[in-house]
């Protein structure tokens, strides 16, 4: 079965096309990071335009890569939800009208469980449960992940996301954005050892799996202003130990908690060379990793994902629309009234 898979939740426009949930076919993304570095940070206006500029003709470089037409894909997936609303709709509407106009079969997505699942575009599948360490530009999160429909989160980030706090210290050393790739090339070459930086833990019970990243930026902040003679290589070894040292934590912990073998680490700061090479050394934990392109967003994981989802028909999907966080939001309030 070959799944069109389109992702367009925040500012990657991406487009696959992926069969049997397996193997990659055609892979296309435009990312939109040269348009928001200017901001430091995405511009959701910018962003959706950006995505109706680009998401035809990605389409149409997929089913060239794959030397195919759109009749022969037999279902088309798109992410749903999280992210922002007018990004969303430009690729959620597009998939519908397509699915509508071919008479195929419509797959939502959530992206969240779509980075869980890229690893297994080049591996093979973990036996369920397994923990999942989502880290990226806008979540941190820890989630058990029972199968492929079933998935809770048990922690999150309080505050920033690791790589907002990456991108955030960035910008105070006056790197390029997005600065974690920047950070990370530096702190490969520093002593981690060399400024001394907090290691938030989150003591109370109830943040047992929950992340806090806006002291760890605040301190580094007053140093990077103190500092005369900082010295970056160390400095970036410093705040990166800090920053990821607390993921493998909380992950080893989700995992003993819950007498759980393996962990999937997705999101665009799994690229990250140090966390990378901690995770290789869990005992009695295997990991999954993506391959560097598959962590950060793509439309593969949501193609791949979406072979093993429901598949909706037209008068399931016509009325159907994206989630953004405030519609959940005002959906969990109506539950409570
Ligand atoms: O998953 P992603 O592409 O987008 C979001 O959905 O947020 O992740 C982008 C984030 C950025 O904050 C970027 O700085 C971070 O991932 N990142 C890294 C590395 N590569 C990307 N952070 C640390 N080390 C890296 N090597
Ligand atoms: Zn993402």
């Amino acid at each position: 079965m070959i799944i069109l898979g389109i992702e367009s939740s925040c500012d990657e426009t991406a487009v696959a096309l992926v069969k049997n949930g397996k193997k990659v076919l055609a892979h296309q993304i435009s990312s939109q990071i040269k348009d928001h570095a200017p901001f430091f940070g995405v511009v959701p206006e910018i962003a959706s335009r950006k995505h109706l500029e680009w998401i035809f003709p990605l389409i149409e470089a997929c089913c060239r890569e794959a030397k195919m037409s759109l009749s022969n894909i037999d279902a088309i997936a798109v992410t749903r939800e999280p992210g922002l609303m007018g990004s969303l709709l430009v690729g959620f509407t597009v998939a519908k009208t397509l699915a509508f106009a071919l008479d195929k079969p419509f797959i939502p997505v959530n992206h969240l469980w779509a980075h869980f699942y890229a690893p297994f575009l080049n591996q093979e599948p973990l036996p369920f449960p397994y923990a999942g360490l989502l880290v990226s530009g806008g979540h941190t999160l820890l989630a058990l992940i029972r199968n492929y429909h079933n998935i809770e989160i048990l922690g999150s980030t309080i505050d920033d996301a690791v790589g907002e706090c990456y991108d955030k210290v960035a910008k105070l050393l006056k790197l390029t954005y997005p600065g974690g790739p920047e950070i990370d090339r530096l702190a490969q070459q520093g002593n981690p050892d060399t400024y001394s930086l907090p290691f938030i833990q989150l003591n109370y019970e109830k943040d047992r799996y929950n992340f806090s990243y806006s002291g760890l930026k605040t301190a580094a902040r007053r140093l990077i202003e103190k500092e005369a003679n900082l010295n970056i290589k160390d400095f970036a070894a410093s705040f990166q130990k800090k920053a990821i040292d607390i993921l493998i934590k909380k992950s080893q912990l989700l995992c003993q908690d819950f007498h759980l073998k393996s962990l999937v680490v997705s999101g665009g700061v799994a690229c990250n060379s140090y966390l990378r090479s901690q995770l290789t050394l869990l005992k009695k934990i295997q990991t999954a990793i993506p391959r560097h392109e598959l962590c950060t967003d793509n439309a593969a994981m949501v193609a791949g994902l979406a072979y093993y989802l429901p598949q909706l028909s037209k008068k399931d999907f016509i009325l159907l629309d994206v989630k953004d966080k405030v519609i959940s939001a005002l959906e969990k309030q109506k539950l409570r009234l």
